[in-house]
């Protein structure tokens, strides 16, 4: 596979190499693909960072699909922070790139440099969240999950395995990034489906920031303050959280999966290794391989063709007694 047009590692925002070719004869988002001396379609992504096993493969997919000898990518790790992500698109304006793809870190906050790139005429495509601004034609398309629905899926399943009882079921909530787009709506989705049926309760809810290191630390917190027997069920918005959760349940003596029920989102490989061990029992999926699909919709906005504004990618539900079987298929 060719490599050698990714500046991933030299480029910092606001430094770096420079885009052979400038900004090209054409404006951006045209027909033209002459952006590069080379006809490459120079490509500024800005990942949210290195958070979680969900990241590391999303990141893994984009790279791969941009290293493709019509690309020139220029990759930068905001590590979590949106002045981070703001400096790398604003260095991708200032170096001409034909098209910003990003995922944001936040929700909110984006209005500015999205008119900056606008005025600049360069496409912006958000990739795996989305931005709340008040003018929708300030990025071209999103392409990612259905996080509010991912919620729900969540919810459901408990709903499902708790219908043997009648007694209250107390549940913790292990919250995303505060403000960013997952850890908002798959919330709401969540609380949509249990506020319909009064024995559940979320007791304590916290941001572990989408970390197994923050998981466990705001477990053990959980457990301190409710007590052993205070937690019936575990909601984390991601399995990296609930595996970082997981620890401080078994560190307390008490059994994950068993004593606490626990259900997370995303489907990596860590989760079903958890389930298989049976102290994980369900995890909702939340495809990180948006790589293939972003290069072509990437190709698309380059050719100036008409695009949705949103493109969902196909999910499902996995539970302990298909871990075994599936593991094996996982590729994240
Ligand atoms: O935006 C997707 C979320 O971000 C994933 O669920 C989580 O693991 C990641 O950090």
């Amino acid at each position: 596979m060719h490599r050698g047009r990714s500046d991933e590692e030299g480029f910092e925002a606001g430094g770096g190499d420079a885009v052979r070719g400038g900004l090209g004869a054409c404006g951006k988002g045209g027909n033209d693909t002459t952006a590069t001396k080379d006809g490459a379609i120079t490509v500024g992504f800005s990942q949210v960072g290195a958070e979680s096993e969900w990241r590391t493969a999303n990141t893994r997919s984009v790279k791969e699909a941009l290293a493709a000898p019509e690309f020139k990518l220029k990759f930068s790790d905001a590590q979590q922070k949106q002045e981070n992500q703001i400096k790398a698109l604003r260095s991708f304006i200032a170096r001409g790139v034909d098209v910003i793809a990003f995922s944001p870190v936040v929700e909110s906050g984006w209005e500015t440099v999205l008119r900056e790139a606008k005025a600049a005429n360069i496409p912006v495509v958000l990739t795996d969240r989305g931005v709340d601004v008040s003018d929708e034609s300030l990025f071209t398309t999103l392409i990612g999950s259905d996080f509010v629905e991912e919620g729900r899926r969540a919810a459901r399943w408990l709903v499902e395995d708790s219908k043997a009882t009648t007694a209250p079921v107390r549940i913790v909530e292990l919250q995303g990034t505060v403000g960013s787009a997952p850890a908002i709506d798959r919330m709401a989705g969540f609380k949509e489906v249990i506020g319909a049926d009064p024995r559940f309760a979320i007791v304590r809810s916290q941001s572990g920031d989408f970390t197994r290191a923050k998981g466990k630390e705001v477990m053990e917190a959980f457990l301190k303050a409710e007590g052993r027997d205070g937690i019936d069920v575990l909601f984390a918005h991601n399995d990296d959280m609930a595996i970082g959760a997981i620890q401080a349940i078994e560190e307390a003596g008490l059994k994950p999966g068993e004593d606490i029920r626990i259900v997370s989102i995303d489907g990596v490989r860590g989760a079903f290794e958890a389930m298989k061990a049976g102290k994980l029992n369900a995890t909702v999926e939340c495809n990180p391989l948006l790589g293939p699909q972003l290069a072509q919709i990437i190709r698309d906005v380059h050719a100036g063709k008409p695009l949705p504004k949103r493109v969902e990618v196909e999910e499902g539900v996995f539970t302990r007694d298909k871990a075994a079987t599936e593991l094996p298929n996982r590729k994240y």
